[in-house]
């Protein structure tokens, strides 16, 4: 395809990014501005997904050729005794999403999670492994993305980790603010993945909408696994935070059975991003960059 007509059809795309006050989905507003494509961004307030009959009228009034779902029941702990309000997002609202793209020939990106996996080994996570969920988060995650797959055959899931973001509420904004009221404090040192900043996965997420212009995406639907390069334990983390910042605190390595939560959590939630590298062509950011880059933007 030549250059110019690329452009046309870029301008002419819609991409609708729903949940969109979340961290992932601020990260793509932040995007938007420097894209050629047409977004609309919607968020509980404007379209609640979980109102299936709303979500068909939206896009009946709407051409949308790419749908970006960052919304999500995103309380794991809260979600343990909260089983039907994490499914009418995780699932219900999918599925009221799925069947719509379906109808209107929509791409859809379903975001999930490395809380899909049990964790209980030390391999990286492919996309091979069998999913086993141990949360009620988890299993309405996995539940979500059957759902899409199973009504949209042009669905892309995208299974992400340990999110933070200069939006929203994360791990880099707790420990700051912990870091200033405290002298001491303990973190969990046992549960290894990798920190990702949602600003780098936002940028994954359209360069595989422009992949998809130029290529098409019908051959490459399926499940994907990103994270940022490299491996940390919470501890690591928390550790790489505080040497940024400067703050100067006594920062205790925990084991998982001395901080309890209410939902368990894998313990190894390494992924492995062969699939979505070798695919995409993707120059992945290693973690503690991104945090550097992500802890600057705060400060402004
Ligand atoms: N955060 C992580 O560490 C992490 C890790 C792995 C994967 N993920 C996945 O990544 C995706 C993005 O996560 P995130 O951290 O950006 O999530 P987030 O910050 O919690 O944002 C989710 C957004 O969805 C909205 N929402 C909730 N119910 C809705 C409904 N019925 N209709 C429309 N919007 C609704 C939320 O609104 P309210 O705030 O008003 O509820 C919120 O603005 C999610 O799929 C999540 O499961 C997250």
């Amino acid at each position: 395809m030549q250059i110019g007509s690329m452009d046309n059809q870029a301008k002419n795309t819609k991409i609708l990014v729903t949940g969109a006050k979340g961290q992932l989905g601020s990260e793509l507003k932040i995007i938007s501005a420097y894209e050629p494509y047409q977004f609309v961004f919607v968020d509980i307030e404007e379209l609640d997904l979980t109102d299936g009959t709303a979500v068909n009228a939206f896009f009946n009034t709407h051409k949308i050729d790419f749908c970006i779902n960052c919304a999500a029941y995103t309380a794991v702990d809260y979600a343990e005794k909260n089983k039907e309000a994490a499914r009418a997002v995780n699932v219900d609202a999918v599925q009221n999403l799925a069947e719509a793209c379906t109808i209107n020939n929509t791409f859809l990106f379903q975001i999930s999670t490395d809380f899909v996996f049990r964790g209980n080994t030390s391999l990286p996570l492919t996309e091979e492994i069998e999913p086993d969920p141990i949360s009620v988060y988890g299993s309405t995650k996995l539940e979500g993305e059957i759902v899409a797959m199973s009504t949209n055959p042009r669905t892309l899931v995208l299974r992400t980790a340990w999110l933070y973001s200069s939006f929203g509420n994360n791990f880099v904004k707790t420990m700051i603010r912990l870091g200033k009221e405290r002298d001491e404090l303990g973190v969990i040192a046992d549960q290894i993945g990798t920190p990702t900043y949602a600003g780098d996965l936002a940028k994954t997420i359209i360069e595989i909408v422009k992949f998809a212009q130029e290529n098409g995406l019908d051959e490459n639907r399926g499940v994907f696994h990103y994270s940022n390069e490299g491996v940390a334990s919470w501890y690591d983390f928390a550790k790489a935070i505080f040497d940024l910042k400067s703050i100067d605190i006594n920062l205790k390595p925990l084991k998982t059975t001395e901080y309890v939560t209410s939902a368990k959590r894998p313990q190894y939630s390494l992924m492995d991003k062969s699939r979505i590298k070798s695919t995409f062509n993707l120059q992945i950011p290693y973690w503690r960059d991104s945090l550097k880059n992500c802890l600057e933007l705060l400060e402004d």
